[in-house]
């Protein structure tokens, strides 16, 4: 009896975890039209399912990312680092900037955690390593993949939204500071202009060491500006959408 007992629980258990990733995957792709969600959706399984958590490379995910190529959108690209909720608020009410996570591939995982098992061949949900447990983690990987796709199509006049509440607002170790920007080649990607998100006690302007840093790894021939704009002032601007997109900053 207590075999079965937990055969059942171990047979539900493991049909839970693929019931929650991929009916949200398949639904979140939907929203975009003319994509056979299905194949997008078996194209990503082929990177990480019966792989070891901890070594799926980023490459692994080369026939995912190729299944739905991100567009570039020349002057309208929004990069971040440590400012999701706010960048993404502004994204989505507004209709100036897009980021990866409003692209096909980034959306549909946005917020999601998966993993692999070798010798499975089913989608875990729980029980994956965590961002920084090993590098090369399933989740990890996914990020520092797209993120590269994504800077690789970037074009024309990019924005960065960075974060003016912290001491480091272009860290070495984020995938905006040792992945995106190495990718911003001129003269496809004119300009990097930062929006220096502060608090009204701010701690960071635009004369941060960092910021210093950051203009120092651009490509020749891209122009650098930084703006200083407060939280309230982007919140502003999310709560209306209907003016111009060089109205906020
Ligand atoms: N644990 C879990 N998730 C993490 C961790 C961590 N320690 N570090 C980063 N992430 C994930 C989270 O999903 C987080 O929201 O990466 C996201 C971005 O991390 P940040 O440190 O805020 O910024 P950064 O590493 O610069 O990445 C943002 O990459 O997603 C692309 O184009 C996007 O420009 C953006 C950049």
């Amino acid at each position: 009896l207590l075999v079965v007992i937990f055969a059942v629980v171990l047979g539900l258990n493991l049909r839970q975890n693929t019931d929650q990733l991929k009916p949200t995957f398949i639904a979140r792709c939907e929203e975009f039209k003319g994509y056979d969600c299905d194949k997008i959706w078996d194209a990503f399984e082929q990177a990480y399912v019966g792989r070891d958590p901890c070594n799926v490379p980023m490459e692994a995910y080369d026939p995912f990312i190729a299944a739905a190529p991100l567009k570039p959108t020349c002057n309208r690209m929004m990069f971040w680092s440590k400012t999701k909720d706010i960048v993404h608020d502004f994204t989505e009410k507004t209709d100036c900037y897009l980021t990866v996570e409003d692209s096909l591939l980034g959306s549909v995982l946005d917020g999601l955690t998966w993993c692999g098992k070798e010798g499975s061949s089913e989608t875990f949900t729980t029980g994956c390593p965590g961002w920084t447990d090993c590098v090369n983690n399933t989740v990890r990987s996914f990020w520092n993949r797209v993120s590269t796709a994504f800077a690789d199509v970037a074009c024309g006049a990019v924005t960065a939204m960075l974060n003016g509440s912290i001491v480091t607002p272009f860290h070495p170790a984020s995938i905006f500071a040792s992945i995106e920007v190495k990718r911003f080649d001129y003269p496809r990607v004119k300009s990097l202009n930062v929006v220096l998100v502060t608090q009204e006690n701010t701690v960071t302007n635009c004369t941060n060491a960092s910021l210093k840093d950051l203009q120092k790894e651009l490509d020749q021939g891209i122009t650098y500006t930084c703006k200083e704009v407060t939280e309230t002032q982007i919140q502003d601007c999310s709560s209306h959408p209907e003016k111009p997109c060089g109205a906020c900053w």
